[in-house]
C-alpha cells in the first residue's frame, strides 16, 4: 500500500533514451516541474517526513537539488544552503572530490554556513553511482553537522548508489531504470 502520490509523481517524470550518451535512460523532472499537482505531491512527501526532525539545514546539490531543496527548507523553518560545482562560490569554501567513472569531480560549501551540531538534511533530484551524495555527507560531516537522511526524487538501484553512502539512511520517492 503505497501512497498514492508516488504514482502520480513517476508517471510526471519523463524518461528520454539516450540521453546524454547511447545506453542512458535520462530521467527528467522538468516535465514533473510543470505539472503542479505533481510538484506540489513531491515536495509534501518530503516535508512531512522531515518536518518534525528538528532539522535546521537543508542542503540542496547543484543544479536540480537547488529546485527542490528550497521550498522543503521555506515549509521545515531551514536554513538553504547550497553545494556547488568548484570555482562558484565567491566566499571562503570548503571542498570534497569524490570519484567518476573516469576522473573527479568536486562539490564545495561556503565555510560558516553551517555550525557544528546542526542537524541537516541533504537533497538531490536523483541518486545514480552516490558520488555526489557521499560527497556532500562527508562534506557537512568534516565540519561536525550531524547528517539525519539523504533524500532523491529518483533512485537508480542498478548502479548501487546506496552502497556507496554507507550507514547513512537514503530517502526516496521512486526508481528509475
Ligand atoms: C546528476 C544528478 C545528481 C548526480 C547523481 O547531476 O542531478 O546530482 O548526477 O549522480 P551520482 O549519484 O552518480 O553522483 P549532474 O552531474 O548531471 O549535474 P547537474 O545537475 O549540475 O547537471
Amino acid at each position: 500500500s503505497q501512497d498514492p502520490r508516488i504514482a502520480t509523481i513517476s508517471s510526471a517524470i519523463r524518461v528520454i533514451p539516450d540521453f546524454p550518451k547511447p545506453g542512458i535512460m535520462f530521467q527528467d523532472i522538468t516535465t514533473l516541474l510543470l505539472d503542479p499537482k505533481a510538484f506540489k505531491d513531491t515536495i509534501d512527501l518530503f516535508v512531512e517526513r522531515y518536518r518534525d526532525q528538528n532539522i535546521s539545514v537543508v542542503a540542496g546539490v547543484e543544479a536540480r537539488g537547488f529546485i527542490f531543496g528550497p521550498p522543503i527548507a521555506l515549509a521545515i523553518g531551514a536554513k538553504f544552503v547550497p553545494m556547488r560545482k568548484p570555482k562558484k562560490l565567491p566566499g571562503p569554501v570548503i571542498s570534497e572530490e569524490y570519484s567518476l567513472e573516469y576522473g573527479t569531480d568536486k562539490i564545495e560549501m561556503h565555510v560558516g554556513a553551517v555550525q557544528a551540531g546542526e542537524r541537516a538534511l541533504i537533497i538531490d533530484d536523483l541518486i545514480a553511482t552516490g558520488g555526489t551524495l557521499s560527497a556532500a555527507i562527508r562534506l557537512l560531516e568534516r565540519v561536525e553537522v550531524q547528517v539525519v537522511e539523504c533524500a532523491c526524487v529518483v533512485e537508480l538501484p542498478e548502479l548501487k548508489g546506496r552502497e556507496r553512502l554507507g550507514d547513512k539512511a537514503l530517502f526516496v520517492l521512486v526508481n528509475g531504470s
